[in-house]
């Protein structure tokens, strides 16, 4: 055997090696451009490979990692995505101050062993003359939809967008944001995506806070104060359990809880359906109690899925 060639047991199969692509092999890659990732899942597709995707804005936490390690789980290939989508945010929104650390992501998801990195600019996804978008009805119109109206279009419109760029037959995505994985599953299901979808359970901090990269620009004072999101999911489902029926009771206890915190302002809470978002006026079924305040200049959101 020369110097450049090995052979070896490798992801279950014997193979005779270059040295060159045994090195390729472990290292993670980045790609900038769409033509490259395309080519690239083609030939893994046509490998028989099985790719999955976890799309991310980056700086990324226990909660990201938990998507990486479901999809590290369910596919041979793992591809990561980290941009910042600037269609998803409104006006006067924090496009420009959403935290940001390449370095730390890449290290973080070098550990988790992910293969592909993929990191486009604003122009390389959307260029100059973007009119195409992804818009869904009902699903969109609660919650976060009303507070943030191009909110879920931006979003859908950049997921299709990474689907046909990163063809995954497997996509990972956090239960922290239930409606955008609704409305995910919904335009998967609406557009026939060949592509499953997995939903990964929210990661808290020790103390409960749902971990979030926005979590990152709250003071220490802040901090404490953003733990009530939780802890008025925690009573609730309590007083729930309890025998409490009336929603519109529950929501009003919540309310008198948060603003009696330090600097916070409620966008919106809500006890509804699960699957339609609908209000629910009493409480019979499990119901999804989502929230979503602001602390200072901070917006969270936080949900529970509770059963009567
Ligand atoms: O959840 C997020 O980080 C983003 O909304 C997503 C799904 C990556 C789309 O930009």
């Amino acid at each position: 055997m020369t110097a450049s060639v090995r052979v070896c047991f490798f992801r279950w199969k014997w193979i005779v090696y270059p040295l060159s692509s045994i090195f390729e092999e472990f290292a993670i890659k980045i790609i900038k451009t769409v033509k490259e990732i395309q080519t690239r899942s083609e030939m893994l597709r046509k490998e028989g490979r099985v790719i999955s995707f976890v799309p991310t804005m980056g700086f990324l936490h226990e909660g990201h990692l938990a998507l990486l390690r479901e999809g590290r789980r369910l596919g041979d290939d793992l591809i990561l995505s980290i941009f910042v989508n600037p269609t998803q945010f409104g006006p006067g929104e924090d496009y420009e101050s959403y935290p940001r650390d390449f370095e730390k992501d890449f290290e973080l998801a070098r550990k988790e062993g992910v293969d592909v990195v993929f990191t486009p600019t604003k122009d390389e996804l959307y260029g100059d003359r973007f009119q195409t978008h992804v818009a869904l009805e009902s699903l969109t119109k609660h919650l976060c939809g009303l507070s943030r109206p191009s909110h879920f279009k931006g979003v859908a419109t950049v997921v299709a967008k990474l689907f046909n760029i990163v063809k995954p037959h497997i996509a990972v995505f956090g239960q922290k944001d239930f409606q955008q994985l609704a409305i995910i599953r919904q335009m998967v299901s609406d557009l026939d995506f060949d592509i499953e979808i997995k939903g990964v359970q929210t990661v808290r901090e020790k103390d409960g806070l749902a971990m979030s990269s926005r979590n990152a620009g709250l003071a220490p004072e802040q901090r404490k104060t953003a733990l009530c999101l939780y802890s008025s999911l925690v009573k609730s489902r309590e007083r729930i359990q309890e025998g409490e029926k009336n929603a519109s009771a529950l929501i009003q206890e919540m309310k008198v809880y948060i603003i009696s915190r330090f600097e916070t302002e409620i966008d919106y809470i809500s006890i509804c359906d699960p699957d339609t978002l609908d209000d629910v006026d009493k409480i019979e079924r499990p119901v999804l109690i989502a929230l979503a305040v602001k602390v200072g200049k901070t917006r969270l959101i936080d949900n529970m899925i509770i059963s009567p």
